[in-house]
């Protein structure tokens, strides 16, 4: 009798088992669902799909994402291409976008050296970029009061030795511009979430003067929410403990801490972070997975997302947003930066909208 009892239950246990199984490889959780009691999952957004132009990743992304960030639609180049002229045509659509889907969208970016309007080139004197620093950010910030969730109040605003970049608002406007930008955020939207966002800035020289620079902008009487590391990574070599090291210590300055930008390269780089002015040629070495990514490599990326997805997993109140830079792997910005025409791979969809193995790995984790 007692064997019986057993084995119907041992059945039971490899049916349940086998079923589990599944649920998880054929029709996992979406990435949103998975984490949902964690932290946002977002992606960038290019103009293709806040159009809605491809039915196939429009449905990805409302399955998979809860939060946004435009990819470039709201830099200053593309809202403020003349010194009186704005043009919020492709923010506005993003901003409906996300009400009508329940994605919250993270305005990216207010202050920023790169891809900023031409017209900034022919101005010469600080009173002139104290003018359109000030109306830049009244005017953007106001439009979109009460309709974004946070910004990336200042954007890259370090050297990789922790110094201040030289930047054209530091040339004329002195390091105080990095509070004043604060403050004028806060008083244009005062209930959007304030951040400051960097590449390689859990790198530690970088991350002290992260520090030093946020503490600057607190003591100064401004309101900094988070602080974002943009997280441009490079396959096989995560720098796991810095970012640690990073999560504890920004929080430790009450800040929320979020990962912004995320993306593993596959392809050959000799520098790291994410300076946009970089450029490399190409050539066949240069673009050694045209025909496919090697399946060694496919599984480091899928071990890489995991073991760094373990880490956000054990920060979890602390860390309040992962967002990936792109839906999938054919519009990732790597495919043409700092190499134009390759072909990569550092996302956990595939140009045809299909889950790689990093994708299993990461919702396994759940
Ligand atoms: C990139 C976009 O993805 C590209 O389309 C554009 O040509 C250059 O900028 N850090 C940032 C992002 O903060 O805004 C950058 O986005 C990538 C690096």
């Amino acid at each position: 009798m007692k064997t019986k009892v057993l084995s119907a239950f041992s059945i039971g246990v490899v049916l349940f088992s086998s079923f589990t199984f599944q649920i998880t490889n054929d029709n996992p959780k979406a990435l949103k669902d998975a984490f949902k009691k964690d932290f946002l999952i977002g992606t960038a957004l290019n103009n293709s799909q806040i159009d809605e132009k491809d039915a196939t990743v429009n449905d990805l992304i409302k399955k998979q994402f809860n939060a946004a960030t435009p990819e470039n639609i709201m830099k200053s180049a593309l809202i403020h291409p003349k010194w009186d002229t704005y043009d919020f045509t492709m923010a506005d659509k993003l901003v409906e976008y996300g009400k009508k889907n329940n994605i919250k969208i993270n305005g990216h970016t207010l202050i920023w050296h790169s891809q900023l309007p031409n017209f900034i080139r022919g101005i010469k004197s600080s009173d002139s970029i104290r003018t359109f620093f000030t109306d830049h950010i009244k005017t953007v910030a106001g439009r979109y009061k009460g309709k974004v969730f946070s910004w990336d109040v200042v954007n890259e605003a370090l050297n990789e030795d922790g110094t201040l970049r030289n930047s054209v608002f530091l040339k004329h406007l002195g390091e105080g511009y990095l509070a004043d930008a604060f403050k004028l955020a806060q008083e244009a939207s005062p209930n959007t979430e304030l951040y400051y966002n960097d590449y390689n800035n859990e790198q530690p020289a970088k991350r002290a003067g992260c520090i030093k620079l946020i503490k600057k902008i607190q003591e100064s009487g401004a309101r900094i929410d988070g602080v974002g590391i943009q997280g441009h990574w490079h396959v096989g070599k995560i720098p796991l403990k810095d970012i640690e090291e990073s999560i504890l210590e920004y929080s430790a300055l009450g800040l929320k801490v979020m990962f912004t930008e995320l993306d593993i390269e596959v392809l050959p780089r000799n520098f790291q972070g994410a300076d946009v002015s970089q450029r490399m040629a190409n050539s066949p070495e240069m673009n050694p997975y045209a025909n496919g990514l090697p399946e060694n490599v496919q599984k480091q990326l899928a071990d890489d997302y995991e073991a760094l997805f373990k880490l956000f997993l054990k920060h979890k109140d602390k860390v309040t947003r992962v967002t990936f830079w792109g839906v999938n792997d054919g519009d990732s910005w790597l495919n043409n930066w700092p190499v134009r025409g390759r072909t990569s791979y550092p996302l956990l969809f595939d140009r045809n909208n299909q889950p790689k193995p990093a994708y299993f790995k990461v919702v396994g984790l759940k």
